[in-house]
């Protein structure tokens, strides 16, 4: 099954960072895959903006190595890279001084307009005075705002009141890059797509919910940012959050940017305030014996106590969910890289078969990361003479081998999102009211370990997080699902 390239108008597309970590490893990759992919039109042109100094060619030549080591395989698509280059411009300008706009606007043409704001947080409100100063605002104009947006609830309403005070909410697209993903739309799709799930779809059948995001990987070169985010704010505020929201939220009207994204709100206002023996903070550390750098050295802080893991009990009020609880998991440096959401049914509720049959619950899983797929684990009787034992047995789908050769590698994130913003489609992307509910559910919890001067549990690189995760789910006579590659 080959994806439909669906064509977007010209468009001019301003990457302010674009010399930045994340304009080279996920901004341009995807510009360019899109643009192999035929997708981005002729008369369209990306601009990338940054201080440093330099002239169009050394900007393509850092560009094109980053596609090279990144994408070697389009990369070498002939004529591919010369054809990306070819739509490629670069403006050299401080966002906080006045010169530069000028040059910058007498390269943009009257179509679309998009600014993609890849810099770091403190200079959004800048960016978004500046724009509009200098008369490069129209009424097509969009700005793509990454994340974080804002540290707590205070800051991101005053974000927000900057942004406003310049565009109007259509034209913001604040981005939580899990929301293009594949697979997170897929739940959007296997929810409400399917007569088969929503049905079950509630606390009468579901006993929990578990979502773990784990990663492999450590703070990397970001460590400065995330020392003074967290798990917290990094994670369960803006991914995990929004996972919770498509998986809990009722079916919205429509697909559209506000059906969805009001249902979502709902969610989070209907959050209950985490109570602190619910929570479970972590911090990697190596092993007694072990080699490498734990979390205190990676960050340059040997008395460090941010979270680098974080798993909670959450409780939705509302009558689809009162008394089913969600767990929600999120690490670095643990046993692998994988997202799964699982929807764990209730047992049914009389055995036929005798107490020695066991008890047998159906598990969904919803695989988001690597190997995206569903699986439902039914009760089956287990072949073989000798009276009636069960056993479980997963129905297994891969999307890759369901799908076909062609899609053994989805489009990255970035690929999609940035399309929708050039078509216009907010969907995807977070509103105002949606950011500043997640910040007021996530504040408290975050003020009440400062308050009780909270320190993160140490738990081994390469394990499943810290020991108290899993009695967090003891307590409750239940279990998390293993963390597999
Ligand atoms: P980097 O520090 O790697 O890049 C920052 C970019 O901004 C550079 O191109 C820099 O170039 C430019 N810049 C800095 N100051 C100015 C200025 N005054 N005027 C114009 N350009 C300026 O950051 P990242 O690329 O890692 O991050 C960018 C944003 O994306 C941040 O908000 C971050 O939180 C977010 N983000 C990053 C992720 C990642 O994996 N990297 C993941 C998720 C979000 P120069 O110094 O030449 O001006
Ligand atoms: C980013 C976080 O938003 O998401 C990173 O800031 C994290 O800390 C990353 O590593 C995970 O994204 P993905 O797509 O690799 O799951």
């Amino acid at each position: 099954m080959v994806s439909r390239i669906i064509p977007v108008e010209p468009f001019d597309l301003v990457v302010f960072g674009g010399t930045g970590d994340l304009a080279r490893s996920k901004i341009l990759p995807a510009l360019f895959r899109r643009s192999v992919a035929g997708q981005v039109p002729e008369g369209g042109r990306i601009i990338g903006v940054a201080r440093q100094d330099m002239g169009v060619e050394a900007y393509h030549a850092l560009i094109a190595q980053s596609l090279r080591e990144l994408l070697p395989d389009l990369a070498q698509v002939p004529g591919a890279l010369d054809r990306f280059l070819k739509q490629l411009d670069y403006v050299a300008l401080d966002a906080t001084q006045p010169e530069g706009w000028e040059q910058l606007a007498s390269m943009l043409g009257q179509g679309v307009r998009a600014f993609y704001f890849s810099v770091g947080p403190g200079l959004f409100g800048a960016l978004a005075e500046r724009l509009r100063q200098h008369g490069l605002v129209s009424d097509d104009t969009r700005i793509v705002v990454e994340k974080p947006f804002g540290h707590d609830l205070a800051s991101a309403r005053a974000l927000n009141a900057t942004l406003a005070a310049q565009f109007h909410e259509r034209q913001i697209y604040r981005i939580d890059h899990y929301l293009g993903k594949e697979t997170v739309q897929n739940l959007m799709a296997v929810r409400f797509g399917n007569m088969l799930f929503e049905p079950l779809w509630n606390s009468q059948y579901v006993d929990h919910i578990q979502i773990t995001v784990a990663e492999a990987v450590g703070v990397g070169g970001r460590a400065d940012y995330y020392d003074r985010a967290g798990a917290m704010r990094d994670m369960m505020q803006n991914h995990l959050m929004q996972l919770l929201c498509l998986i809990a939220m009722e079916p919205p009207a429509k697909f559209d940017p506000d059906a969805v994204r009001d249902e979502k709100l709902k969610v989070i206002r209907a959050l209950d305030a985490v109570k602190p023996h619910h929570i479970v903070r972590g911090q990697y550390a190596v092993p007694v014996g072990g080699v490498g750098q734990g979390y205190r050295d990676e960050v340059g802080d040997p008395r460090s106590i941010t979270e680098s893991y974080i798993a909670l009990r959450a409780h939705i009020s509302n009558w689809r969910w009162a008394g089913t609880p969600f767990y929600l998991r999120t690490g670095k440096r643990l046993v692998a890289r994988s997202s799964v959401i699982n929807v764990m049914f209730k047992d049914a509720p009389h055995s036929i078969f005798g107490e020695e049959a066991g008890r047998h619950a159906n598990v969904l899983s919803i695989r988001l990361q690597p190997n995206e797929g569903i699986t439902l684990k039914v009760t089956i009787k287990e072949p073989g003479p000798g009276g009636m034992r069960l056993v479980d047995v997963p129905l297994d789908m891969s999307f890759a081998k369901a799908l076909g050769p062609e899609n053994q590698s989805p489009p990255d994130a970035y690929e999609r999102l940035i399309m929708d913003v050039i078509r216009g489609n907010q969907t995807l992307f977070m509103r105002g009211d949606e950011v500043e509910a997640a910040w007021a559910w996530t504040d408290p919890i975050i003020a009440g370990w400062q308050a009780r001067g909270d320190v993160p549990k140490p738990y081994d690189c390469g394990s499943t997080g810290p020991g108290d995760a899993e009695l967090l789910m003891r307590r409750d006579g239940r279990r998390w699902q293993g963390i597999n590659p």
